[in-house]
């Protein structure tokens, strides 16, 4: 139904493609620079949350980590490579466990952490097994809401 409104209202078959200047050029003060990583995968989606979030697919999860991995290449190419802390948000960034290490590895590769590695959590996450696996892969704090 939504490919045939677009399809209906754009006239055009052509995917869009769209260009900001402003995304080449953010604004940032060289002494605090944090990262903020979006993992947009969920269980389930709850009706209040205003996040962006979609169901989670194993197949589109592993092409949004591979793309990913690449823009933290090209983003730390382009600003300074001092970073403050490092948030993983969502979403629910737990279900990609299995893939965080290597994000994490990328981050640390590609600029200088300085301090926090931060996580926020699923209630449903807090399993002794997934705290274990994010303090080997080296979060050092944790954000839980009450749902
Ligand atoms: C975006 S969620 C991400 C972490 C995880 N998926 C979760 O649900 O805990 C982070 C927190 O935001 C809260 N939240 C979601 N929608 C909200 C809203 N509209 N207003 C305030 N908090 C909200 C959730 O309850 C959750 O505790
Ligand atoms: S699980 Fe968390 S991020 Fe996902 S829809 Fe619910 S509140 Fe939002």
């Amino acid at each position: 139904m939504t490919s045939i409104l677009k399809l209906i209202l754009t006239r055009r078959l052509n995917p869009f493609v769209f260009y900001d200047k402003k995304d080449v050029e953010l604004r940032y003060s060289s002494d605090e620079v944090g990262l903020y990583i979006h993992i947009p995968f969920c269980k389930s989606l709850c009706s209040f949350c205003p996040y962006f979030k979609v169901l989670y697919e194993k197949d589109l999860s592993e092409k949004f980590v591979k793309a990913l991995i690449k823009e933290i290449k090209m983003v730390s190419k382009k600003y300074p490579k001092k970073i403050n802390s490092v948030y993983f948000g969502g979403g629910t960034p737990a279900l990609l466990i299995g893939d965080l290490s290597s994000i994490v590895a990328e981050i640390k590769n590609s600029f200088n952490v300085e301090d926090n590695f931060a996580i926020e959590l699923h209630p449903d996450n807090l399993e002794d097994k997934v705290l274990e696996s994010l303090k080997e892969i080296g979060f050092n704090m944790i954000s839980i809401g009450v749902q």
